[in-house]
């Protein structure tokens, strides 16, 4: 198949990118670079089958030349964190650029698989959620649900296409990323800014008092469910969860990635939410992935461990080609394991 990606050097599009090009599809990476990196796409930006194109997903005449000709387009391209910048960015870049994909891709008779995420479900608290829960979002002054709420106008955009132009689209909501390529900033997760503090003898910043849970799923898991969704008609139409079950409160998460790292007691910083101003956390956020375990196959492989592993060897790994000043840790595990 021809696939068109957008956000291909971020973290899921480069890693995604990859196992397309493996599996002997052509494809097309779409980004500005605002938050990926040409780094993350040097292990197949010279693949015959691969053609990088700079350029912003709001762009209409851009989208619709890169979209002719494709039969998937995969949209990944987003503003994630509202504090990295504001809620405009946010509602904006993410609905003009949502419109703009929705548009070419029916233009061109494309499927689109499109990236929204487990924060649509928001303030829920009965997990694990299913497709079926009820998104409950807070209130319009707390910007951190501009993102949930920008990806819930995306899904509902994208059965709205469906409906008019009869074309096949998916909505992923993805639970925790986390492995190599991911962004080293909170905008990669929580995982990140952990594994860097941890090898930067840091005290681990935890919001809250860290009792709030998440799932984490390792980058190949993610990247086997999205290849589902484009490669099985059974997925169209359709949203999945696609994602981890195991459920972790951050305070643990924060030891393990510690304990992997360093030999002494893990040091932490409890930041109270006050700091951060009007703001509203998720308490527990955990998939139920019956939906895609029988109509795709999905199984989540990765344990968290092994993934943190590997993830951290990535990391220490990318400080020294960026040139980030990094010790030289004898880490607490012999092997990295996938
Ligand atoms: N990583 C996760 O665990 C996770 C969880 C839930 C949802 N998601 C969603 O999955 C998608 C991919 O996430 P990611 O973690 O790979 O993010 P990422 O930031 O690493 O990748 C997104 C890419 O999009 C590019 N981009 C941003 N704005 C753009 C624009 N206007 N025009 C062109 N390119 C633009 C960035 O430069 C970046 O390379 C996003 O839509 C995100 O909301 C991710």
């Amino acid at each position: 198949m021809k696939i068109m990606i957008t956000g291909a050097a971020g973290f899921i599009g480069s890693n995604l990118t990859a196992a397309l090009l493996q599996r002997g599809h052509t494809v097309i990476g779409l980004d500005n670079l605002s938050q990926g990196f040409l780094l993350n796409m040097e292990s197949f930006q010279n693949h015959k089958k691969f053609r990088f194109v700079e350029g912003d997903i709001r762009d209409e005449k851009l989208l619709l030349r890169v979209t002719r000709g494709c039969d998937v387009v995969v949209h990944l391209a987003a503003f994630k964190i509202p504090r990295y910048s504001d809620a405009m960015d946010t509602l904006l870049i993410n609905s003009h650029g949502t419109l703009a994909v929705l548009e070419a891709a029916a233009k061109h008779g494309a499927k689109v698989v499109a990236a929204s995420t487990s924060d649509v479900y928001g303030k829920n608290p009965k997990v694990p959620f299913s497709e079926e829960s009820d998104l409950v979002i807070g209130r319009p002054e707390v910007k951190r649900w501009s993102y949930a709420i920008s990806k819930m106008f995306e899904e509902q955009l994208m059965f709205a296409y469906h409906e008019r132009h009869g074309m096949n689209i998916v909505a992923l909501r993805f639970f925790g990323g986390y492995g190599p390529n991911q962004h080293m900033t909170w905008w990669g997760g929580p995982q990140s800014v952990f594994i860097n503090a941890a090898i930067d003898n840091e005290a681990i910043p935890l919001h809250g008092d860290g009792m709030q849970t998440r799932s984490f799923t390792y980058i190949s898991d993610h990247v086997n469910g999205i290849v589902a969704t484009i490669e099985k008609s059974e997925a169209n139409n359709q949203v999945f969860n696609i994602g981890n079950t195991r459920e972790i409160t951050i305070k643990d998460l924060a030891s393990i990635i510690w304990r992997l790292v360093r030999s002494d007691e893990p040091k932490i910083l409890l930041t109270p939410y006050e700091t951060f101003g009007k703001y509203e956390d998720v308490m527990r956020r955990v998939p139920d992935i019956t939906k895609a375990r029988n109509l795709l196959g999905f199984e989540p492989k990765i344990d968290l461990e092994d993934g943190l592993k590997t993830t951290i060897r990535w990391q220490i790994g990318r400080r020294l080609a960026l040139g980030t000043p990094t010790p030289n840790l004898k880490l607490n595990f012999a092997e990295a394991a996938e």
